[in-house]
């Protein structure tokens, strides 16, 4: 596929986030060509300098590709994304074509325009049952606000998972990993999300859905880090003990409405073999493929160590749980890292608990290649040992 770019208005920087070329200010028309069928395109202008931009899109392919040149305009205020250290519009397009359509990016969409060649999704899961009334002047953890790909998966609805942050630069909306609230001031990632990052150059962004509008929340807030704790026996080559703690450079506030809320920590004693987890990210919705500007959900089944082993071999330590089906499908992927998969916390209680945090895998959601998790509950003391201090919420 091959774009066309003709910029009106000299302020745009454009990203081509997998080649990470960069275009500025004013250039004549030029054209970008993707080794693959699919481009993402990030358009950025400085808010407070200037006023916007303007640039027409032009997309047109070859070969099997049967029509061309569809074109799409936008003209942006740059007012859509306020991030407490930055003040800057970030406004992402996204197009998959597939070898005999061809479909054209629309700049200031909303969601990612995407036709691929892969299996429908499956119809959602029904909704739970509803969590309890809210707390009086008191919070409350893993209350998942339910209304009715990460691989093989769906959208969650606004806010559905509270818990829920996204890591980013200083500079993107994008998440890079994913993360889980565990107290107003802690969050718990993965050791290979951070691993080489100081502190101030991570960014932890909550109450976010959709990072291409700033429309759908009025609740996201872009945190800086102040403190990165990373397991002291995390193994970067075998990725053992892969889990983090990101200190946040301004505490959080929980509301009562429950938009942002820690995930209850889980049992110590719980293994979590065959149930039924859910796990949540901005991350591919296929291997190598394009990231959802949408939060992510999936379910999969947990399984024994034993059984993991078995396909994965010893790899898999006792400080990993593994999720996924043996004929593959539902899975995270890259992007998700960081991320929390989580369960019911009893049968009788709506409270979700945090079971793991997204690791590993061999490719994405491959038959016979469960995800790898690190196991929350192999951490519980060091976890709570590092939050002290900070405020927690108890289970409902
Ligand atoms: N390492 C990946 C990341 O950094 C996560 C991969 C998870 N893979 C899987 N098949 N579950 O985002």
């Amino acid at each position: 596929m091959t774009i066309k770019f003709e910029i009106l208005v000299p302020t745009l920087i454009m990203t081509f986030i997998f080649s990470l070329k960069m275009y500025c200010g004013t250039q004549p028309p030029f054209t970008e060509t993707s080794g693959n069928n699919f481009m993402q395109i990030t358009f950025r202008s400085k808010r407070l300098r200037y006023y916007g931009f303007s640039c027409t899109v032009t997309a047109s392919g070859s070969g099997v590709l049967t029509s061309s040149s569809t074109a799409a305009t936008t003209t942006t205020t740059a007012a859509t994304t306020t991030t407490t250290t930055a003040a800057t519009t970030t406004t992402t397009a996204a197009t998959t074509t597939t070898a005999d359509t061809t479909t054209t990016a629309a700049t200031t969409t909303t969601a990612a325009t995407t036709t691929t060649t892969a299996a429908t999704p499956p119809p959602p899961s029904p909704p739970p049952t509803s969590p309890p009334p809210p707390p009086s002047g008191q919070c409350l953890c893993g209350r998942r606000n339910p209304v009715v790909r990460i691989v093989g998966g769906q959208p969650t609805t606004v806010h559905e998972y509270p818990w829920q942050v996204g890591l980013t630069s200083a500079t993107s909306s994008r998440p890079y990993c994913g993360g889980s609230i565990i107290s107003n001031e802690w969050i718990l990632t993965a050791s290979h999300c951070v691993d080489g990052s100081s502190a101030s150059s991570v960014y932890v962004v909550v109450g976010e859905h959709d990072y291409s509008t700033g429309t759908e929340t009025s609740v996201r807030q872009k945190i800086q880090a102040l403190q990165i704790i990373m397991h002291p026996s995390y193994n970067r080559n075998t990725l053992d003990n892969d889990m983090a703690l990101i200190k946040l450079s301004s505490p959080l506030t929980f509301p009562s409405d429950n938009k942002i809320a820690p995930v209850c920590l889980p049992d110590a004693s719980n293994a979590y073999s065959n149930v039924t987890a859910t796990v949540t990210g901005w991350g591919t919705l296929q291997p190598g493929g394009i990231q959802p500007f949408e939060l992510y959900e999936v379910d999969v089944p947990t399984m024994s160590n034993s059984r993991c082993q078995q396909f994965l071999g010893s790899a898999v330590t006792s400080n990993m749980i593994c999720a996924g089906l043996d004929a593959g499908g539902k899975d995270s992927c890259q992007g998700d890292s960081g991320g929390p998969m989580v369960t019911a916390g009893s049968t009788t209680q709506t409270f979700m608990v945090v079971i793991g945090v997204v690791s590993w895998g061999y490719g994405c959601a491959e038959p016979n290649r469960p995800g790898v998790y690190a196991r929350v509950g192999n951490y519980l003391s060091w976890i709570s040992t590092n939050i002290a201090g900070s405020q927690t919420c108890p289970r409902p």
